[in-house]
């Protein structure tokens, strides 16, 4: 029912020839993963390049973030209609990157949402809890907290066309992958938490896991029945990592 997405986070990495070669090496293989749905979120410079480099292949492309705004002066902004005209389908919202380091609210992610979906876009919600919020026993009210922020601006019904990637802050870059049965039990929560509301958008959901996917967790992570792919950082940058997980998502 859910087709499984294998998502690419490149965050602020790579160069003209570095991203060149890796496209190269994705597109060349990416045929044999066609009843999976793929994704790449390059840095916005490389945008047009990757889209034009993948335009034969089956992988989507995707922006980091978005402004809030709409188009006018808003100095080093990039404006959600700007990404579709270009030829992106879907960009990240809320990244904890985002939410720490550029003080990202809650509000704002929300605001982001609803401008992603204003331009065509489908946008990927992350959410997920700190160390600290874990051992403190908070994390099903950070998480839904996150979520509700988007439910209460844009609707139960904007999930029907969105992706929510659980990446606990703990897993990202850390090498510490939740187990697969934490992460489960959290996806649980978010598709009960969705089913209350709108018991149809609950089961149509993709809801990815994100932090530390490796070729060797990710059959194990994607063979729990409420993990539909991962959103993937520092794997994704090796074509070859990248594939391997593609590989462990059709192999379940
Ligand atoms: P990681 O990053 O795979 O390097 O942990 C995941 C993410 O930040 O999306």
């Amino acid at each position: 029912m859910r087709k499984k997405l294998i998502a690419g986070n490149w965050k602020m990495n790579g160069t003209v020839a570095s991203v060149r070669e890796l496209t190269k090496a994705l597109s060349q293989h990416s045929h044999e993963y066609n009843h999976l749905e793929m994704v790449v979120f390059p840095s916005f410079v490389f945008l047009p390049q990757v889209i034009a480099d993948l335009k034969s292949s089956p992988i989507s492309v995707g922006a980091q973030t978005l402004s809030e705004y709409a188009q006018g002066a808003y100095t080093g902004e990039v404006e959600g209609s700007m990404l579709k005209d270009v030829g992106c389908s879907m960009v990240l919202v809320g990244h904890s990157e985002r939410r720490t380091l550029f003080h990202e609210s809650s509000d704002t992610v929300a605001k982001k949402f609803m401008c992603a979906q204003g331009a065509g876009l489908r946008p990927v919600l992350c959410v997920g809890e700190t160390l600290v919020e874990r051992e403190a026993g908070s994390m099903p009210s950070v998480v839904l907290g996150q979520l509700d922020a988007v439910i209460h601006l844009a609707g139960i019904d904007s999930f029907m066309n969105a992706v929510i990637a659980y990446e606990p802050v703990w897993a990202i870059g850390t090498g510490r992958t939740a187990t697969p049965e934490q992460a489960q039990e959290v996806h649980a929560l978010i598709r009960r938490h969705l089913a209350k509301l709108n018991p149809t958008v609950a089961a149509k959901c993709q809801i990815l896991y994100g932090g530390s996917v490796k070729p060797d967790n990710a059959v194990h992570l994607f063979a729990k029945p409420d993990i539909d792919g991962a959103l993937i950082g520092g794997a994704s940058l090796k074509a070859v990592d990248f594939l391997g997980i593609c590989g462990g998502a059709v192999s379940v």
